[in-house]
């Protein structure tokens, strides 16, 4: 009897969460009990070192590295299962919003891969393609231009990832023993696990190694996103460039003093906000736009990405946004220890693709 209730209620089936950026790789293993999600175990690691590079630094490395990297990186985690949802980078896809005619639901996916086909600069044989109609309620008009978007038509959001990449990372989950039910990109993912849905207009900055990526984000539902071509590496290259240190040296000086070094530390805070300056600069502008062309206030940015923890970025972020900065908290989605508590909120930033992924993978259990 015993076992039969143990067996009933021990519906606590783990899954995980795969986020392979280009400098780095994170898991994150969930499970749900009484309803809610709980961590069970998380981990990171660099892929630098797969490369022949330093750590911190985006890399492409070879299939076969990568899968060592996840299998070494699962066993540091010390994962428990291979069911899983996977992130691919927001550069592996292409994004866009196009509006078209009403047609009926059964239509509608041949309506709008006429139309995407407009958007898509290759063969539509060669891509795969997402997509979902953003609701009625949720589309950009002014109040007294409702009636005309109804004439306008549906608004869509086109997903469309090459299939050379999509069978690329199919390839390397294979090969780490990983089975995931789904591939997302980032975006999503990061939506999932750091946006509250019934906050009104917000900003998602990722600042990862590579890039920055932007995701203005409505009620829930992606409306603009936009790719700076800069990111927290190029703040180490060019410190160990101006101060002539190595690159391990100028990663570690970021990390560890960042922009709270003190006056001892003077050309290290100089760099470190030219190169900011313009990630804001950029920002700004595609928040400001969008403001403006939808009318439309951004209440808040959120903060991910590794780059984000470098110290005194928040300040500089508030005076630069002129709105709300928040860092990310995805673990706060999560059940977690909390005596961990001062850990999490560290971690959050880095963790919220994972986190976002491993989410929808515990949804589908239900
Ligand atoms: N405490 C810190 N202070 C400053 N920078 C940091 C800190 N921790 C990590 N970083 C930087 O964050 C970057 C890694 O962030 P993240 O893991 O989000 O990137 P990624 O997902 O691999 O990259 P991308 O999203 O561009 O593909 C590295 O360049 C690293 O130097
Ligand atoms: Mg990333």
């Amino acid at each position: 009897m015993a076992s039969f209730f143990s067996s009933l209620f021990k519906k606590e089936t783990s899954v995980l969460g795969v986020d392979i950026g280009s400098s780095a790789i994170k898991v994150v293993q969930i499970k749900k009990k009484r309803g809610r999600a709980v961590l069970e175990t998380y981990g990171e690691l660099a892929l630098g070192p797969y490369g022949g590079v330093e750590v911190g630094r985006a890399i492409s490395v070879p299939a076969d590295k990568l899968i060592e990297a996840i299998k070494d990186l699962l066993r540091e985690a010390k994962t428990t299962t291979v069911s899983c949802g996977t992130a691919l980078p927001l550069s592996s896809s292409l994004i866009t919003f196009i509006t078209v005619p009403p047609v009926p639901e059964k239509q509608m996916r041949d309506v709008i891969t006429l139309e995407a086909r407009k958007y898509i600069p290759v063969p539509l044989s060669e891509v795969f393609l997402d997509y979902s109609v953003i609701p009625k309620e949720e589309t950009y008009v002014g109040e007294d231009e409702s009636s005309q978007t109804e004439k306008k038509g549906e608004d869509v959001l086109v997903v469309a990832i090459h299939n050379e990449y999509l069978s690329e990372y199919q390839s390397v989950m294979a090969g780490s023993g990983l089975q995931p039910t789904f591939y997302e990109i980032e975006i999503f993912s990061s939506i999932r696990a750091v946006v509250d849905s019934g906050v009104s207009t917000v900003m998602i900055v990722d600042m990862g190694a590579r890039s920055t990526k932007l995701y203005i984000v409505e009620r829930g539902i992606l409306r603009a996103s936009h790719i700076i071509n800069k990111g927290s590496q190029d703040i180490t290259l060019a410190l160990s460039k101006a101060m002539s240190i190595s690159v391990t040296e100028a990663e570690t000086l970021k990390r560890t003093k960042g922009l709270k070094g003190g006056p001892e530390y003077k050309e290290l805070s100089e760099i470190i906000t030219v190169n900011l300056d313009y990630i804001f600069y950029e920002s700004n502008s595609a928040l400001l736009n969008y403001q403006k062309r939808y009318s439309k206030n951004v209440s808040t940015v959120i903060l991910t990405g590794g780059g984000v923890l470098l110290k005194g970025f928040t300040d500089i972020a508030k005076i630069s946004f002129q709105t709300d900065v928040v860092y990310a908290d995805p673990f706060g989605k999560l059940e977690t220890p909390a005596f961990l508590v001062e850990e999490f909120a560290q971690a959050g930033p880095e963790f919220a693709v994972a986190i976002g992924a491993a989410l929808r993978r515990l949804s589908e259990l239900e």
